[in-house]
């Protein structure tokens, strides 16, 4: 392994990075806390030993900051007796075990081995994921349980139900999965159940023999046998039809199946990654999707949060899809910036790309501004807040109509609700009041709106 030993008692430092150099690691030794960020800054560690009181940076932050990089290398905490505390502090923030001062060196020898055994598999596996295909956006925390729920599910042979609005990126999520899998060498077979009809799906799965129907005037072999020693992705299973469900289910209970006209069935090892942005229990209930396939399937779901639940991913999403287009993240305006990470994006990640991809091309040479995404006017903010607001009372009190302020309030509330797609919180969160205040106007303003009617 590579591995960081940072600790300001430069004698002890040496110490460990000899023991673990003759233990066959290769061993970068820094007597700081600064030094020790550099490091982890410029080189990529599979380990960080390091103190916890450093007198320049304090090694909780060296922690925090190694734990960022991407893979991130594991920690150990060093720390003097009688501070146990802050070592849980520690394990906290990511630290994989703790060694209290003062330890004997076949302790930290015992430690480090026993996490480079377990850990050079899993990181083996994540850095050929980091190689092979780009790493998806996962700032917030929502995301980055998916990822890594998706990391650990990889490495077994379980069939996997990707769930999600569309847009969410669940097609990417399938993709990821299979390069992190060990079927990556094998074929990404990649099936848009919705995109044919029903026969033309069943050929294309299943495959024929010559003669099979009018028109196979020669044997074709389906996607299934295609990804054979690989992933099958059947994106959109929502849709498929319930005759070809019954084929389906037959091969995800003993991986066999038997191509149109052929009387003899075949078997094939893949890995199924099925996605659907469609409400599967619903579907059963509604008779359209059998419940034996739905059990098949939902083995291990993994449901990718819309974009609106997890608003910090946008601005990093956003950054990600302009530096592939050679764009540096400053062409954002401060208010566009400000706008796009607050907006629901009821299409996901997919409407965040097509509104950048638009804005990109109306902006030009210029910095993006507020005015190239075509979003419904932000609430008055900052410093304008003052002259919109009475501009805003000036034109409500000297209108023609009457003035209706409960019916104004709720339309305001239902409007705040309507733009974050329905989620309260973040309504809650735009309109500047708690999520328990406002179900609590809901209610009132409900209840005082119709009274008013029923005495009429
Ligand atoms: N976490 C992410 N990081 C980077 N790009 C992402 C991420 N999630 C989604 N994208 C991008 O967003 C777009 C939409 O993603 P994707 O096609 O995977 O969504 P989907 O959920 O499969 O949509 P649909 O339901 O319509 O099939 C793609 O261009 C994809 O590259
Ligand atoms: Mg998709």
């Amino acid at each position: 392994m590579r591995i960081l030993v940072a600790d300001d008692e430069a004698k002890l430092a040496r110490l460990i990075a000899e023991m673990l150099e003759l233990a066959g690691h290769h061993v970068d030794c820094v007597t700081g806390g600064k030094e020790a960020l550099a490091r982890i800054g410029a080189e990529s560690y599979d380990l960080v030993l390091t103190d916890l009181r450093m007198p320049d940076v304090d090694g909780l932050v060296v922690l925090t900051e190694a734990r960022k990089r991407s893979p991130a290398p594991e920690v150990i905490v060093m720390t003097a007796h009688g501070t146990a505390e802050t070592a849980v502090q520690a394990m906290k923030a990511g630290a994989i075990d703790y060694l209290l001062k003062p330890f004997s060196i076949d302790e930290v020898r015992l430690r480090v081995n026993r996490i480079a055994s377990e850990r050079s598999e899993q990181m083996k596996n994540a850095r050929l994921v980091d190689q092979l295909i780009p790493s998806l956006v996962a700032d917030s925390g929502a995301m980055r349980s998916v990822l890594a729920a998706a990391r650990q599910v990889a490495l077994t042979d379980t069939t996997v139900l990707i769930l999600g609005e569309t847009g969410t990126g669940k097609s990417q999520l399938a993709r990821y999965i299979h390069y992190a899998s060990k079927q990556s060498l094998g074929p990404f077979v990649e099936v848009h159940c919705s995109a044919l009809p029903e026969s033309l799906l069943e050929s294309e799965l299943f495959g024929f023999e010559k003669g099979a129907f009018t028109g196979a005037d020669q044997r074709k072999t389906g996607l299934l046998l295609a990804a054979e020693g690989g992933t099958l992705f059947l994106d959109e299973i929502g849709e498929v039809s319930l005759s070809t469900q019954v084929k389906l289910l037959r091969f995800l209970q003993d991986r066999t199946f038997v191509a149109l006209g052929s009387s003899r069935a075949e078997k094939v090892n893949a890995r199924v990654v099925a996605a659907t942005n469609r409400d599967l229990d619903d579907a059963v209930k509604k008779g359209v999707f059998r419940e034996d396939l739905y059990y098949r399937l939902n083995v291990f779901p993994l449901r990718v949060p819309p974009l609106r639940d997890r608003m910090d991913d946008i601005l990093p999403l956003a950054a990600r899809y302009l530096k592939e287009r050679g764009v540096p993240p400053s062409k954002l305006s401060p208010e566009a910036r400000q706008r796009i990470a607050t907006h629901a994006w009821p299409g996901n990640v997919r409407e965040l790309e097509n509104a950048l991809e638009r804005a990109l091309i109306l902006a030009a040479d210029d910095p993006i501004e507020l005015s190239h995404f075509s979003l419904p006017t932000d609430r008055a903010e900052g410093p304008a807040t003052g002259s919109l607001k009475s501009e805003l009372i000036d034109r409500l009190l000297t209108s023609e109509a009457a003035f209706d302020l409960d019916g104004f309030e709720r339309d305001l509330l239902y409007a705040a609700i309507a733009r974050t797609g329905g989620n309260k919180a973040a309504a809650a969160r735009l309109l500047g009041i708690t999520r328990r205040r406002l179900y609590s106007r809901i209610k009132s303003l409900n209840e005082r709106l119709t009274d008013d009617g029923s005495e009429e």
